[in-house]
């Protein structure tokens, strides 16, 4: 297994492009199983669950094809999904396992074929986070729906029928699933408490390309009117705020200065306001986001994550590492997954000083991280440690680099480019 090797302390200086999100890609690439045109995805990122995702839809027949290939800065690749038709509705474990969003093809598969088998996806590393509201949904819209053998297994007879849908929890995936499945459902579907992430809209935003008729576009209530069919489109991913997000806090935590090529700031309200109170200079400009942590006096501030516009609990990990080399205290509450502390452990075993008590935690800055081996369980506390190491002298090994790879595009290349000594360590 690879790791990363990075030797810290150096004041990242530079411009990083921002990469196609990874979050908005993946349903974006589920719905092509809606149409039998084909569907043409640009800015599309480089990344193991791009891949994952590629031959999930290729089980179920998907015939794909990628143009352009990995390290062109902003731009990315083009994909073309086409999906004449449905051969397979089944979505294997095997698969499934390796991404949780594999559950995306749920609701197209269902809405398109009347039949969906798909892996129960299972408990992950952050949380239960289980699918049982994306089930609920669908049996409102008529779905029959059984559990058997670690399947979710799905049908409906003739189409799936308008209705209105009530999330009692915000859910990203679950309102991307059921706005897909809406699209070909005979008649109106309203959807209430939707989430309102810019992935959902980018992909509403693409399903109107497609021919679907939805109103309420990056609000909690989106309302679908039903269509026969939908035709062939083309659509740009948004760019990743996540990425974007953890750059941002490399520049802050390294005492840098770093231009984010391609960011969108009205997707990073909540982040920026952060990075603000704490000191860190965010400057909205012409073709990205300029972020400025020279000579400046980082202080904690108090963080709560909420679903959008709240602040996202996808850089609750990264930010943490900032306060941990901050002045003062932040004090950091998780609310949308009951595991999502992982790093802290890690963390401490490079200086940093935190509590946990339940939900939150306290985090007093200290003056110094140290360089340490360290290891993390999923993609974001991967990304807490890589900044922690950023900012520590001496030098860090991150083992389990794969979860990077699932979420970061060209990391070590972007992070090199800006003065960072960071290696991959094959093995
Ligand atoms: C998506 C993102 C993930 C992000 C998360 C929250 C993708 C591919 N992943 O994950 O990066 O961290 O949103 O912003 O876009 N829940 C239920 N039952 C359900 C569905 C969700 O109880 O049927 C709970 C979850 O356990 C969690 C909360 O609702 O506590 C929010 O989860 P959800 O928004 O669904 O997360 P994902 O869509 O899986």
């Amino acid at each position: 297994m690879d790791s990363i090797r990075i030797r810290g302390g150096i004041p990242l200086k530079g411009t990083i492009p921002i990469s196609g999100a990874k979050n908005a890609a993946l349903p974006l690439m589920a719905a092509t199983l809606l149409s039998a045109e084909t569907l043409t995805l640009r800015n599309l990122p480089h990344l193991v669950d791009i891949t994952t995702m590629a031959n999930l839809l290729a089980s179920h027949g998907v015939a794909l094809h990628m143009n352009g290939g990995a390290g062109e800065g902003c731009g990315g690749r083009v994909l073309e999904l086409t999906t004449a038709r449905i051969t397979d509705t089944t979505a294997h474990y095997d698969l499934v396992r390796k991404m949780r969003a594999s559950i995306l093809v749920l609701g197209p598969l269902l809405a398109r074929e009347g039949r969906a088998r798909v892996s129960l996806p299972g408990g992950c590393a952050i949380g239960a986070r289980p699918v049982d509201l994306h089930l609920k949904a669908l049996e409102q819209m008529g779905a029959t729906i059984a559990i058997d053998g670690g399947y979710v297994d799905a049908r409906v007879d003739g189409r799936l029928k308008g209705a209105h849908l009530v999330f009692p929890q915000v859910t990203v995936t679950g309102t991307e699933n059921l706005l897909m499945a809406a699209t070909l459902a005979d008649g109106e579907t309203i959807i209430d408490n939707a989430a309102r992430e810019p992935e959902v809209a980018d992909l509403a935003h693409c399903l109107i390309a497609m021919g679907a008729e939805i109103e309420g576009v990056g609000t909690s209530r989106l309302v679908v009117r039903g269509k026969d069919a939908l035709h062939a489109a083309t659509h740009a991913v948004l760019p990743d705020r996540i990425e974007a997000g953890s750059y941002a806090v490399a520049a802050a935590i390294t005492r840098g200065k770093v231009l984010l090529e391609g960011a969108d700031a009205t997707h990073m309200a909540a982040l920026i306001k952060v990075l603000t109170a704490a000191g860190v200079s965010v400057e909205a400009r012409e073709g990205g986001l300029l972020v400025d942590a020279e000579n400046r006096a980082i202080r904690g501030v108090d963080v709560m994550t909420e679903p959008h516009p709240g602040f996202p609990t996808d850089m609750q990990a990264q930010v943490m590492a900032l306060f941990a080399t901050a002045e003062g205290a932040a004090l950091m509450t998780e609310t949308i997954f009951e595991n999502r502390f992982m790093h802290v452990p890690e963390l401490k075993r490079m200086g940093a000083d935190i509590n946990i008590h339940n939900n939150s935690a306290i985090v007093r800055g200290v003056s110094k991280l140290s360089g340490a081996p360290v290891m993390a369980t999923d993609l974001r506390a991967s990304m807490s440690l890589v900044l922690a190491a950023l900012a520590a002298p001496g030098e860090t090994t991150i083992a389990r680099v794969y979860h990077l790879d699932r979420g970061y595009e060209r990391l070590e290349q972007k992070l090199a480019a800006c003065g960072a000594e960071i290696e991959r360590l094959r093995g």
